[in-house]
């Protein structure tokens, strides 16, 4: 680790020259925020112990996966980080029935379900990605509207900053006071940039009532109330399109200029053509532009219909391809500092169902045997 923060410090340099001098990073500085294999989280010779000099390794899974002994088993050996897929997004944790009512007009959150993924987490030896705060999807159309009743019109500006703040305060307090240092970043808005350029405005109550003001508005309010060392993060898809891209790092060099972020979240959803290599690198390069920030490929999966052992090989091959490009940017200085699977087994996938055909996007099977990819991961991982 002390050789790595010596040549990454050479690293550092090159590649701030290598990018016009615009910046570069501060890699690996801060590597002792990050979460590292540990005794508790399992045995040794996985994914994250291959990767640990370049980023911690983490998957998108479900409670149910966690009280699974053999699914545990396969994350504790593999992964040192983990996202939930779906339960600490909004409408998971907005509690509609208690928060009608209330003198102080606030909302309620539940926290049974939260709590006891916190304990799992921290039982298990896993660093949690909480994803995520302000999102226009999966968060209930009752929480911007009057007496948080759905057929009532939205609130105004103020009372629906009001609620944004006390939402944001009510999940990172309970995280960091439950079970302190669990929840190491925050996805604190999910995308809102849209498909075409500029910022999304449909079908999202944040945009209808705030315009794009929503998003600084968020980061000022997380950054108040999360702890020093939990980072915050940008997240969103197709990152490496040109209108997205440059609409991305446009509002996070602003937010960052003002201190209120710490990262950009790429998700990353691949298919067996598209994004080039090259498109991702060209993001990663773009952002690293931007002094300090930190990148993580959130939502790793890469859509594929075809596990013969052809299918499966040409698979493979396209992930190493990208994971050798992501280790020589980490070389030369991008910090990225985690990259994430979205789901576990190719029967747990959201592709499946959003395309309408059988996927095979992840790095184990459905009986969970890894897959070729798995071992092509690995031979990067190890490569000098
Ligand atoms: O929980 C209900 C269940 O009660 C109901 O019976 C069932 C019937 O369809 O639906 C269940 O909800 C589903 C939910 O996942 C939990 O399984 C929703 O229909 C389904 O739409 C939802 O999909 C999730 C999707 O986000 C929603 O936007 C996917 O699992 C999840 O992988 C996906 O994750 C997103 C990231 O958060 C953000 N980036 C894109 C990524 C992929 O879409």
């Amino acid at each position: 680790m002390i050789r790595k923060k010596l040549v990454a410090g050479a690293l550092i340099l090159a590649m701030t020259v290598a990018l016009g001098g615009c910046g570069g990073t501060t890699k690996k500085e801060d590597s002792k925020d990050t979460p590292v294999a540990t005794e508790a989280n399992g045995a040794a010779g996985g994914l994250k112990d291959a990767f640990a000099d370049d980023f911690t390794v983490g998957v998108a899974i479900n409670t149910y996966q966690l009280t699974d002994s053999d699914k545990l088993e396969i994350i504790q050996k593999d992964f040192n980080s983990i996202t939930m897929e779906n339960e600490m997004k909004p409408e998971n944790i907005l509690d509609q029935a208690g928060s009608e009512g209330q003198s102080d007009g606030m909302p309620r959150i539940k926290t049974d379900n939260l709590e006891s993924i916190l304990k799992l987490a921290k039982d298990n030896g896993f660093k949690l990605r909480g994803h995520t705060l302000v999102w226009h999807s999966q968060t209930p159309d009752w929480f911007f509207r009057k007496d948080y009743e759905a057929s009532n019109d939205y609130v105004d500006k103020d009372t629906m900053s009001k609620r944004m703040e006390s939402y944001i305060k009510q999940v990172l307090t309970f995280c960091q006071e439950k079970y302190p240092g669990v929840v190491y970043a925050w996805d604190v808005v999910n995308e809102a940039m849209g498909d075409g350029g500029g910022f999304r405005t449909e079908g999202s109550g944040w945009y209808d009532i705030f315009g794009e003001e929503f998003i600084e508005k968020a980061f000022t309010y997380a950054r108040k109330y999360a702890d020093k060392d939990v980072k915050l993060f940008y997240n969103d898809y197709n990152s490496y399109e040109a209108s997205k891209r440059n609409m991305i790092f446009a509002t996070v060099s602003k937010l960052k200029e003002k201190n209120l972020i710490d990262g950009i979240g790429m998700q990353s959803h691949w298919d067996m053509e598209y994004p080039s290599v090259d498109n991702i690198e060209t993001a990663i390069e773009k952002f690293s532009e931007i002094k300090g920030i930190e990148i993580q490929l959130t939502e790793i999966d890469m859509h594929n219909t075809d596990d013969s052992d052809e299918g499966l090989k040409a698979q493979a091959a396209r992930y190493k391809e990208i994971f050798t490009m992501l280790k020589n940017m980490d070389k030369k200085g991008a910090n990225i500092t985690n990259v994430t699977f979205w789901g576990l087994q190719d029967d747990v996938t959201w592709l499946s169902s959003f395309k309408g055909e059988e996927s095979f996007p992840l790095l184990f099977d459905a009986d969970g045997k890894a897959k070729p990819v798995y071992n092509s991961l690995m031979e990067v991982a190890k490569a000098k």
